[in-house]
């Protein structure tokens, strides 16, 4: 079989991708590991910036998104039994966040595909890219016992931080760069009204905690633990009077708590590999960068790749310019690298760090200090949170 563009990952980036060529005529594939089912079952970030949403609506993804998703224009911070606003909308220049689930957008996402007749293949066994450096590039796969070759002008990695795409660029080449903290997040979903519209960040000497939402009946949350701490030594009780303790007292009156419905830990890592192309493979979303969710710029940070990959690729087919394939690693590179520094700062700032010097302790304070009594902290948070332009 031959495609003009194979991708290889059906999560959010690889979809959207493939969705925007294919409304331009470029024929792609969409080669996923997992089933369908498995993908629409893992739980993920809620926050897009309006530049990921402009780019689903784009790809004629955005009608639900946009009846459901919710316009958030600002977040609040608690700390010290307080609580304070962040007015994003304010500091932005009128922009902000939409609340929607990446689960959901997901899903619309291989719904447009479908009714586009898109070609993916689910399942799909040793997935391998071959022949990179050459004009002839190809990708094999198994599925149901034999071996499946599509021939290809291009081939995007976007099967996520453990896919086979990066690790299919020689080590030589590729140079990685990588941040772990010391601790992860346990999430809980319920099904129970938010107690609050708005996102709530909560730096307190317990840990971080984080209240969010789906929707008007669906809540997340997540307390920061340690690394050693195991998802099963967290009844729900347990994790509900945790977050409590973590929550200025009034806001902790209003908790509704409910069973979870999913509760996971997550580890928190920064990670960019560079560069983000070799021959004819382009990587994009997760497959060469990772940040922690403080500040939930992982699926944002994808729209950017996604909207350069697709710009040069239309570039290429209709008027024959490979500028934008050249740039490409360069020009996401860019912007990637400012995502991170954004989450790692709003890591910094409200988590808790253990084993480190009192001195840093009272630096991390002053910093929180500093942005909640200037606007024009204010203002670099809501330009970074909102999302740099692209
Ligand atoms: N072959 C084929 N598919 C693979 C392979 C492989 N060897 N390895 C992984 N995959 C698939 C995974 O099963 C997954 O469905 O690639 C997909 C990658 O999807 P994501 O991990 O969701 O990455 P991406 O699409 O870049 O989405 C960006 O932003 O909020 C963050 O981490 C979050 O999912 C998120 C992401
Ligand atoms: C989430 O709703 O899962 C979420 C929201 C904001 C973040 C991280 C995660 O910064």
């Amino acid at each position: 079989m031959k495609v003009q563009v194979c991708i290889i990952g059906g999560g959010p980036s690889g979809l959207l991708l493939s969705q925007l060529l294919h409304l331009k005529g470029i024929d792609t594939i969409v080669l996923e590991k997992s089933s369908r089912d498995h993908v629409l079952a893992r739980i993920r970030a809620g926050v897009l910036e309006h530049g990921f949403a402009r780019l689903m609506r784009e790809a004629q993804c955005g009608e639900r998104m946009d009846r459901e998703g919710e316009i958030h224009k600002g977040f609040e911070i608690a700390h010290d039994g307080v609580l304070s606003q962040i007015d994003l909308h304010k500091h932005s220049g009128g922009n902000s966040v939409l609340v929607y689930g990446q689960t959901e957008l997901t899903r619309d996402l291989y719904e447009a595909r479908d009714r586009l007749d898109g070609n993916f293949v689910h399942n799909a066994e040793d997935v391998t890219p071959h022949e990179l450096t050459s004009d002839r590039p190809y990708v094999t796969y198994r599925s149901n016992g034999e071996t499946v070759r599509i021939d290809c002008d291009y081939i995007v990695g976007a099967d996520g931080f453990h896919g086979v795409s990066r690790k299919s660029i020689p080590k030589n080449v590729l140079r990685e760069y990588e941040k772990i903290y010391p601790f992860g997040w346990l999430g809980v979903l319920s099904r129970t009204k938010p107690m609050s519209p708005e996102l709530i960040y909560v730096k307190h000497e317990r840990g971080f905690a984080l209240c969010s939402l789906r929707s008007q009946v669906l809540s997340r949350y997540y307390v920061q633990v340690p690394l050693t701490d195991k998802v099963e030594d967290w009844s729900d009780d347990a994790f509900w009077a945790e977050l409590k303790r973590r929550l200025p007292e009034e806001v902790a009156g209003r908790l509704i708590t409910g069973p979870s419905i999913e509760k996971s830990i997550a580890p928190l890592r920064s990670f960019v590999a560079e560069p983000m192309s070799y021959g004819r493979l382009f990587l994009a979303g997760d497959a060469a960068h990772i940040v922690p969710p403080t500040g939930a710029r992982g699926l944002n940070s994808a729209a950017s790749d996604i909207y350069y990959l697709y710009h040069a690729m239309l570039a290429h087919y209709q008027n024959d310019d490979d500028s934008g394939l050249q740039g490409y690693s360069a020009k996401a590179l860019a912007r990637i690298w400012k995502a991170q520094r954004f989450s790692w700062w709003m890591t910094m700032l409200l988590h808790r760090f253990p084993d480190r010097l009192e001195y840093e302790d009272r630096l991390q304070q002053t910093e929180l200090e500093y942005l909640l009594s200037s606007e024009t902290a204010q203002r670099l948070l809501a330009e970074n949170y909102v999302g740099l332009p692209f």
